[in-house]
């Protein structure tokens, strides 16, 4: 599943770098979507789910590293509860938790049993706190100080080039981990 660019939805004139938040609703979502799959015991749509997360999370938080993390120190936003350096961290531990969760889901001779369905669900809840809490910090001190900052004007060059570079990660990683799982 590959959503629309925004531009479609969006008039890019007046985009602003909080709409990037429009992704960590959509990640919510996706990860809610998994969970269902494993309730239910479907592996395969529970594959499919994981990997469509996969692909969003790694590409936000590539695209944030690559593009805003660098901008925020520029522009020194920084402050004690919201720098480069936990906003780092943050990244790196939830793409740690992602790796961790992928070699769970594709491993090799899996059964969707109800004890290992249990076992997912319970392993999956570190990954959502750690993504609610990053959530949580960069909804109050990372997006919003990109648009108190900038003019209107260079705070939507700035979210439309982070948004380009996120879609266009998310369809590769796609396009990768359907050929490296064989989906
Ligand atoms: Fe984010
Ligand atoms: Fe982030």
């Amino acid at each position: 599943m590959v959503r629309q660019p925004y531009a479609e939805s969006l008039d890019y004139g007046m985009l602003q770098c909080t709409d990037l938040l429009e992704s960590h609703n959509e990640l919510t979502a996706r990860l809610r979507a998994f969970l269902l799959a494993v309730v239910v015991g479907d592996l395969p749509l529970a594959r499919q789910g994981l990997i469509s997360f996969a692909a969003l999370l790694e590409a936000h938080s590539l695209a944030e590293d690559q593009i805003l993390l660098p901008a925020f120190t520029d522009l020194g936003l920084e402050t004690n509860g919201c720098s480069l350096d936990i906003l780092q961290k943050e990244h790196r531990k939830l793409r740690r938790l992602l790796a961790e969760a992928r070699q769970r889901v594709f491993a090799d001779g899996v059964k969707l049993t109800p004890a290992m369905r249990l076992l997912w669900i319970e392993d999956t809840r570190l990954l959502k706190e750690v993504l609610d809490h990053h959530d949580v910090r960069e909804r109050a001190a990372f997006h919003p100080a990109f648009d108190s900052a900038l003019e209107q004007a260079e705070a939507a060059a700035l979210a439309g080039e982070t948004q380009a570079l996120e879609h266009k990660l998310e369809a590769q990683l796609l396009a990768q981990y359907s050929a490296e799982y064989a989906l």
